[in-house]
């Protein structure tokens, strides 16, 4: 594997060159206020930026934010996040209102060295996303007009064959950025020999989302945990009566398969705390994962379970952690999501977060960052990069 990195492209000199930054500064928004909840993927990104600027490029990023139609939406406007990229670099960033259109032609223009631009959403263009190559390629074009060279740091969407991830580098020359280049490292490692006992941990709410991930494990990890709402399909594969919680009857039988197949590896709950109602006030109980009642839905792990699996992760040398345990969101229901973060960082084992709201939620519960090994920018990415599939903006910096 033949990846050029920032070093490789700082070596060559880029002061006074316009660089492109493909950044995944896809953030969480309040719904109310529009405020950015969780900065983590735009402070993943700073020591990319800022050695840039130190070097004297004209920094031009550009990201996407939610899933807009292809068409410019305000709700998903990146302005916030050029303000928050400006507090951080300690710099102002010259925001475009457009990606491609005058604003950004002008913003980049008007860069001096050792500035950084901000375009406006990548996805407000229909050929960011689109399936047609030369609808992509056409967009790729006129991405790649504003810089001289390409930076890919936008690990969260590596695994999509977009425009400003796939057709970009073929047009520039093209190095990984800091951050890609760490979590292809610290993957790698899980993909690679872990050292054993290897304990995943997994939860979220769909068993659909995590089945190829979870046959791709299978194989390799010592113990696989499981929680989050996707553990109640599991219990029904087991027999278990689960109320009203989260299932997904089309996967039942899989379930049954995986649990058969899995060579007692698969760890489920044996209790849950079961909810009158999916909010944060409603009444509820821990009871047996056995002995769910009918009119309740399951919204957490309960405290045996945390306790059963906070013990198979003291026994872990690798450990790998993707998905809520819970509804982390409602502090009702954050028990088990905390308890297993907290079980993580008592052990001295190498232990890599899986992104998304994971990685979120260790920060929305006040956990130290530092004490895992890794915190991934990447949810999809870093899975599919588990399953071991090719992932598109990988590959294209491999060329
Ligand atoms: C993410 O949040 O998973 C990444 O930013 C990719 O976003 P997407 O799933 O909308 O492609
Ligand atoms: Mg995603």
């Amino acid at each position: 594997m033949s990846i050029r990195n920032l070093d490789d492209l700082l070596g060559e000199g880029v002061s006074g060159r316009r660089v492109l930054v493909r950044a995944d500064l896809n953030v969480p928004l309040d719904k109310q206020t529009g405020e950015i909840t969780d900065d983590g993927r735009i402070r993943a990104v700073l020591p990319t930026l800022s050695a840039l600027v130190q070097a004297g490029a004209k920094v031009v990023v550009c990201s996407h934010l939610g899933r807009p139609k292809g068409a410019p939406d305000p709700q998903f406007s990146l302005r916030p996040v050029a303000g928050r990229l400006g507090e951080l670099l300690g710099a102002p960033v010259h925001f475009a209102e457009d990606t491609v259109g005058d604003s950004a032609r002008s913003t980049v223009e008007g860069l001096a060295d050792g500035q950084v631009a901000l375009l406006e959403n990548l996805r407000f263009n229909k050929g960011e996303t689109s399936k047609d190559d030369a609808e992509r390629g056409a967009f790729a074009d006129q991405l790649a007009a504003f810089g001289e060279a390409y930076v890919d740091d936008a690990f969260g969407a590596v695994h999509r064959k977009h425009a400003s991830v796939y057709d970009v580098p073929a047009r520039l020359p093209h190095v990984a950025g800091r951050l890609v280049l760490r979590e292809v490292e610290v993957l790698s490692k899980l993909t690679g020999a872990p050292e054993r006992p290897y304990v995943v941990v997994l939860g979220g709410s769909k068993v659909s989302d995590k089945l190829a991930v979870i046959e791709a494990l299978l194989p390799t990890v010592d113990r696989l945990l499981i929680g989050g709402g996707m553990c109640f399909t599991f219990l029904k594969a087991q027999g278990h009566e689960v109320g009203t919680s989260l299932l997904e009857e089309e996967m039942v039988e899989t379930c049954r398969n995986l649990l058969e197949r899995s060579g007692g590896k698969i760890m489920l709950p044996v209790d849950v705390v079961a909810a009158d109602a999916f909010a944060p006030d409603a009444a509820h109980d821990t009871v047996p994962a056995d002995g769910i009642p009918s009119h309740r839905l399951g919204l957490d792990i309960g405290p045996e379970t945390v306790a059963g699996f906070a013990a198979a992760l003291s026994q872990a040398k690798t450990i790998f952690w993707n998905g809520p345990m819970g509804v982390f969101e409602m502090a009702a229901f954050a028990n088990g999501t905390r308890g297993v973060a907290e079980a993580i960082t008592k052990t001295d084992a190498f232990s890599v977060v899986g992104g998304g709201d994971s990685a979120a939620a260790v920060r929305a519960l006040g956990l130290d960052e530092s004490s895992f090994g890794h915190i991934s920018t990447g949810g999809g990415a870093s899975l599919e990069y588990l399953e071991g599939k090719t992932l598109p903006g990988i590959a294209a910096l491999e060329n």
